[in-house]
């Protein structure tokens, strides 16, 4: 039997590791071993509800506050200890979060190799999105198993160096999750809202975000709402206190802009796909909207998915209050131009074709030893 350790702490990894643990646990042959790190609590245990995964393990790390060292060092020393005990034959992270980074360190002190989910994307700066694209770059330096999304992710972790025989190129497990989502029909309020009227779907955490830049673009959007007078805002606030406080202040009270709790991940893709466009600072929601054919504005300067660009779908709009309103307005008006018809007459999504996990448990099957 191969010992598989899949180890996570945080809501986009749970969305985008639970397509895979299923799979995997399909596999005869292979035990699968789920670790949370409990980096985030609610938000990561109500994903993996929705995919009907019991975790084998939680940390529980989370504490108020938090920073960056706290959680660094409680993932480093409490994933050490369970890889200690458990022994793997290899351990698998997500993406680009301090549990990824500090759980792919732990397995190289303890010799265990190290699977990478959603290898090589990069935005070409160590401080956007902060600390994330330092994260992704070290656990590309450890990782035994890169298993990238797009070919662009496999051609940066070839500029790096990484050996071509660590390489798979798989597509995003983003897809497969989407593809979970949409499988079942669902239905609440919320998207009664947005089947019915014109809606956007928001969401904004990033953390090089928080301060200034965040009241900005917030305020950006309060302008759009208020100068278009059909359009309607839903936005599930992060828990994080820098976010709640700052979007209750700027955007609370409006009657045309829902704040919410965080939602359900199965609500939120089928939001996505009943909303007239996105704006989002964040990572997966910008796959997740593609793969749902819808626009995305973005409040970052950069990205690291530029196939989402390429093909169309994406814009960069930064976190200036008047970029943001203006944008919200033209893509409110917007025909959506030819882009986004030839996509959807190809049926081709740059993020892959949702059987991501498949491959990446057939890869696993024939390469762990
Ligand atoms: C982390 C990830 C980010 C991901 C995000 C998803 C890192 C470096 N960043 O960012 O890539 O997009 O998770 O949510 O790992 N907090 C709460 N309640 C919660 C969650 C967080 O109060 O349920 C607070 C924490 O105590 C902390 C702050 O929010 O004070 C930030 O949390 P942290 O885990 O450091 O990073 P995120 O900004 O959430
Ligand atoms: N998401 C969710 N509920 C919400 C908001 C987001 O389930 O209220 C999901 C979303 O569909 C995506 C993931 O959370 O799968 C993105 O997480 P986040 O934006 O926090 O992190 P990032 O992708 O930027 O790292």
């Amino acid at each position: 039997m191969k010992k598989i350790m899949i180890v996570f702490g945080t809501r986009p990894e749970a969305v985008k590791m639970s397509p895979l643990i299923l799979e995997l646990k399909e596999r005869r042959g292979i035990e699968v071993f789920v670790c949370l790190s409990g980096q985030h609590t609610d938000m990561t245990r109500s994903v993996l509800k929705e995919f009907g995964i019991d975790a084998d393990i939680d940390l529980c790390i989370m504490k108020n506050g938090q920073t960056l060292f706290d959680i660094t060092e409680a993932v480093l020393k409490s994933v050490g200890e369970v890889l200690k005990k458990n022994s793997p034959n290899v351990v698998l992270v997500h993406g680009d979060t301090t549990t990824a980074f500090a759980t792919a360190l732990s397995a190289y002190y303890c010799n265990i190799p190290v699977g990478h989910v959603e290898a090589g994307l990069r935005s070409g700066n160590i401080y956007e999105p902060f600390p994330e694209e330092f994260n992704r770059k070290a656990i590309s330096l450890i990782a035994k198993y890169n298993f990238a999304p797009t070919i662009n992710a496999i051609q940066m972790l070839k500029a790096e160096g990484v050996r071509d025989e660590s390489l798979f190129l798989v597509g995003n497990t983003v897809v497969d999750a989407v593809k979970y989502s949409m499988n079942a029909k669902f239905t609440s309020p919320l998207l009664d809202l947005a089947s019915n009227k014109a809606c956007v779907f928001l969401t904004a955490h990033r953390r090089e975000n928080l301060g200034a830049a965040m009241r900005e673009m917030l305020m950006g959007v309060r302008e759009a709402v208020d100068e278009i007078s059909d359009l309607y805002v839903i936005y599930p606030v992060h828990p994080n206190p820098l976010v709640r406080s700052v979007a209750y202040e700027i955007l609370g009270g409006h009657s045309r802009i829902i704040l919410t709790e965080p939602l359900g991940v199965r609500e939120t893709h089928n939001l996505i796909a009943k909303s007239r466009f996105i704006v989002t600072d964040s990572g997966g929601i910008q796959e997740e909207a593609v793969s749902l054919n819808k626009r995305v504005l973005v409040m970052r300067r950069v990205t690291e998915r530029p196939e989402g660009i390429e093909a169309g779908f994406i814009k960069l709009v930064g976190t200036d209050r008047e970029a943001v309103c203006l944008e919200i307005c033209k893509a409110y008006s917007a025909d959506f131009g030819s882009s986004q018809e030839v996509i959807l007459n190809q049926k081709y999504n740059p993020f892959g074709d949702g059987n991501a996990s498949k491959k990446i448990a057939d890869v696993l099957e024939q390469k762990i030893v």
